[in-house]
């Protein structure tokens, strides 16, 4: 088991890819919280995961809130022990339109889930990992913070604060034995790909988007879990401050 003995936190993990991140984990012997907006989502996959002989803990969070950043880490670490690794997955799209058409309010929330929930995260959680005395983050970033595309301005702006937030505690806290890594996914069959696809998933988008993907498929949870259970394990104990491409080729 390479993450036994483990606790992990992965917020949004009551869908998609981190639902695949939080079981993929939990098979591997971490004990993972579950933070969702959606508590039936995050009680659905802990059930699954409890059920099946693993450790999971489902709690109801929204990223963006302090108060409940806060009480996210308190419950993991009252549950499991302590806390070793936070995966920050929750994240929020835009619906592909021109980069007039987003109103200020969305513009403020798609910024407050995809990067002030780092903030909250080292806040809480690297207190944390230092009475551990090391610890990881995985956050979840994007191929649209790397190779930016017309449609998603905004969204493209947030991932590429994700990777230089990434990149800056990789450095800060790499003399505390705190790993802080990346992952950019290409576009996955996940509830959030249609808001890329301008709000509607058709047959036709879905082989256009296809299309600039070079090994010829969408990416999957598990393809993003493997690559968050490397990161997280001991053996990429080395490795920091790398935003890794999970994307068939795409950025190439
Ligand atoms: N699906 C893609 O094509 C794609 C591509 C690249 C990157 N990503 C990124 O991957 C991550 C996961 O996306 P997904 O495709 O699995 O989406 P998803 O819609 O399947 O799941 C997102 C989960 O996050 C939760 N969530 C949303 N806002 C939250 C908040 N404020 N607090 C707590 N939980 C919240 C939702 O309830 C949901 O369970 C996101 O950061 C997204 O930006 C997705």
């Amino acid at each position: 088991m390479r993450l036994a003995n483990k606790v992990a936190i992965v917020t949004g993990g009551g869908s998609g890819f981190g639902e695949g991140i939080a079981r993929r984990f939990a098979a591997e012997g971490a004990a993972v919280a579950i933070g969702d907006l959606n508590l039936a989502g995050a009680e659905r996959v802990a059930g699954e995961i409890t059920r099946a002989g693993g450790k999971a803990l489902p709690v109801a969070a929204d990223v963006t809130s302090n108060k409940q950043m806060k009480a996210l880490v308190d419950a993991a670490v009252k549950a499991f022990g302590g806390l070793d690794i936070f995966v920050n997955n929750a994240g929020m799209p835009q619906r592909n339109a021109p980069l007039l058409n987003t109103d200020e309010e969305t513009f403020d929330r798609i910024f407050a889930v995809n990067v002030k929930s780092i903030y909250l995260s080292a806040i809480h959680a690297v207190p944390e990992m230092r009475k551990r005395k090391g610890g990881c983050f995985i956050n979840i970033a994007s191929t649209a913070g790397v190779r930016p595309r017309p449609g998603l301005v905004w969204y493209n702006g947030s991932k590429g604060a994700v990777i230089t937030l990434t990149k800056a505690m990789a450095v800060e806290l790499a003399p505390e034995q705190i790993r802080v890594n990346a992952l950019n996914p290409v576009a996955g069959l996940t509830p959030m790909l249609k808001e890329f696809m301008g709000g509607e998933e058709t047959e036709e988008m879905k082989a256009k988007f296809v299309s600039t993907i070079p090994i010829g498929r969408f990416s999957t949870p598990q393809d993003i879990a493997n690559a968050a259970l490397y990161f997280a394990s001991d053996e990429a104990n080395f490795i920091t401050g790398v935003c890794m491409e999970v994307d068939g080729g795409r950025c190439i």
